[in-house]
C-alpha cells in the first residue's frame, strides 16, 4: 500500500458506525499513514477523541476554536495539509452539507478548502440513504469529482435489512490507495489482470480444479490500480474479497475466461495472466449428480481448454506466469516464445514459501532478450509492483 508518510484526514461523523472509523485509523496508521482525525460534535457522541488520539498517536480535532489542537487555529491548515480526506461515516447530514457547500464545523470547511481529493463511505438508515434528497446530494458530490464508496446491504441499527451500512474497512482503504494513485505511473493505462484457479465440471456439484488461491492475481490488479491503471479483474472463483475500484469479471471455467478475456482486452494496453488455467476439462459433464451406486468405474475423459494467452487476439502487451516444479529459467522462456510474451514471470512452486496458496514469492522476470532477473522472496504485492514495474517500462517504449 502507497500510504507511507501519506497524510489522511479522516472525518468521523455522527453514526452509529462511528466506532468502525477506529478500525481505519489503525489500519491507516499500521501503513505508514499520518492520521489526522476530524470529528464532529454528533461522533464525539458515540466514540471519544481518546481512542483515536491512542490510535493515531496525533491529536484530535473537534471543534473549529478549541485551542488544543495545532489545526485549529489554522482552519484550513488541515485542508492544505492532506493527501487525501475521507469521511467515514458519512451521515446522510453531513452529505447534504458537503452538496450545499456548508462550513459551520471544521470537517465542513477542511472539506470545502481543500484541494486533496475526498472520499466518501455513507452510513445511515435505508430510508434515509434511498430518499432521492440524499441520492440527489450523492450524485452531485459524484460529479464533483468525490469518490463514494458503500453503503453495503446488511442488518442497520434500527434493525431492519437493508442498504446503509458502513461498507467493509478493505474498500475503504482501496478507495483511498486508489484516489491516492490517481496520477501515478500507469494513469491513462487499462490493465487485464486474470487471477484464480478454473473450474471444469464433472457434474452439477464436482470439478476439476487446482489450489490457486488468486492472491498474486488480486496482488497485481490491487498494485495496478493504486499505479492510476485502470483495471479490470477476470477472476475464476477466489475466497478473497473484491479490491474496491477495480471493475471484476466472475467467471468459473477456462471456456468462460477465454471469453471474458477477449471482451475485455478491447482498448487494453496489457493482459497480465496469473490465472491457473485448467489445461483440461471433461469431454462431457453430466446434467445430473454422478451417483456411487451406479457407476462402479469412473473414467473421465479429458479435453484440452483453449491456451488463452496463446490464443487471446489484440494489440496489447501480454505477461504471462510460468508455475514449474523444474528446470524453471528453461521451461518459463520457453512459454515466453512459444506464446509470443513480453514477459514472462516464473516461479518454482516448489520452493519453500513460494507460489500456491502463499502469501510471499520468489520469482524470476524474463523478458524477450532471455534477461532473467531473480527476485528475493518477496509479499505479492510487493512481486506485483515489481512486475509493474517492468510492465511500465515496455509500455513507455511502445
Ligand atoms: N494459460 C492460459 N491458458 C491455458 C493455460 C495457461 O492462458 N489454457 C496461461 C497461464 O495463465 C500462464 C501461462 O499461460 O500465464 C502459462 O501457464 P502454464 O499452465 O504454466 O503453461 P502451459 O502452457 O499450460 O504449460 P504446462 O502446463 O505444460 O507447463
Amino acid at each position: 500500500m502507497k500510504l507511507t508518510n501519506k497524510t489522511v484526514v479522516l472525518g468521523v461523523t455522527g453514526s452509529i458506525a462511528a466506532y468502525k472509523a477506529a478500525d481505519l485509523a489503525s489500519r491507516l496508521t499500521q501503513a505508514g499513514a499520518r492520521v489526522e482525525v476530524v470529528m464532529t460534535e454528533a461522533a464525539a457522541r458515540f466514540i471519544t477523541p481518546i481512542t483515536f488520539r491512542n490510535i493515531t498517536g496525533r491529536s484530535v480535532v473537534t471543534e473549529m476554536f478549541e485551542l488544543a489542537s495545532e489545526f485549529s487555529v489554522e482552519h484550513v491548515a488541515l485542508a492544505e495539509a492532506a493527501d487525501v480526506v475521507v469521511i467515514a461515516p458519512a451521515t446522510a447530514n453531513m452529505i447534504a452539507k458537503l452538496a450545499a457547500g456548508i462550513a459551520d464545523d471544521m470537517l465542513g470547511c477542511t472539506v470545502l478548502a481543500t484541494k486533496a481529493p475526498v472520499v466518501v463511505a455513507p452510513a445511515m438508515n435505508v430510508n434515509m440513504y434511498e430518499n432521492p434528497i440524499t441520492q440527489d446530494n450523492l450524485a452531485k458530490l459524484r460529479a464533483r469529482d468525490f469518490s463514494i464508496v458503500g453503503p453495503a446491504y446488511g442488518r442497520l441499527a434500527s434493525g431492519e435489512m437493508g442498504l446503509g451500512r458502513l461498507t467493509d474497512i478493505d474498500e475503504i482503504v482501496g478507495a483511498i490507495c486508489q484516489v491516492l494513485g490517481r496520477s501515478g505511473d500507469l494513469a491513462g493505462k487499462r490493465i487485464v489482470v486474470t487471477a484464480g484457479g478454473t473450474q471444469e465440471p464433472v457434474d452439477p456439484v464436482r470439478c476439476l480444479t487446482n489450489r490457486s488461491s488468486g492472491k498474486m492475481g488480486y496482488a497485481l490488479a490491487e498494485a495496478a490500480r493504486d499505479r492510476g491503471a485502470q483495471v479490470v479483474l477476470v477472476s475464476a472463483p477466489s475466497a478473497l474479497s473484491n479490491p474496491a475500484g477495480v471493475e471484476m469479471v466472475d467467471v468459473g471455467t477456462a471456456q468462460q475466461m477465454y471469453e471474458a478475456v477477449q471482451k475485455a482486452v478491447a482498448k487494453a494496453d496489457a493482459l497480465i495472466m496469473a490465472a491457473a488455467v485448467a489445461d483440461y476439462r471433461p469431454v462431457r459433464a453430466s446434467e445430473s449428480k454422478i451417483k456411487r451406486q451406479q457407476v462402479s468405474e469412473l473414467i473421465l475423459e479429458l479435453e484440452r481448454t483453449p491456451d488463452i494467452l496463446g490464443q487471446v487476439k489484440g494489440d496489447f502487451l501480454r505477461v504471462g506466469f510460468a508455475a514449474e516444479s523444474e528446470n524453471l529459467v528453461a521451461n518459463a522462456k520457453e512459454k515466453l516464445h512459444k506464446k509470443k510474451l513480453d514477459l514472462v514471470v516464473g516461479n518454482d512452486i516448489t520452493a519453500a514459501g513460494s507460489g500456491i496458496g502463499a502469501d510471499t514469492n520468489q520469482v524470476v522476470i524474463i523478458n524477450r532478450e532471455d534477461k532473467v532477473e531473480k527476485l528475493p522472496l518477496l509479499p505479492k504485492r510487493e512481486v506485483a509492483d515489481r512486475i509493474l514495474d517492468k510492465v511500465v517500462e515496455l509500455l513507455h517504449r511502445k
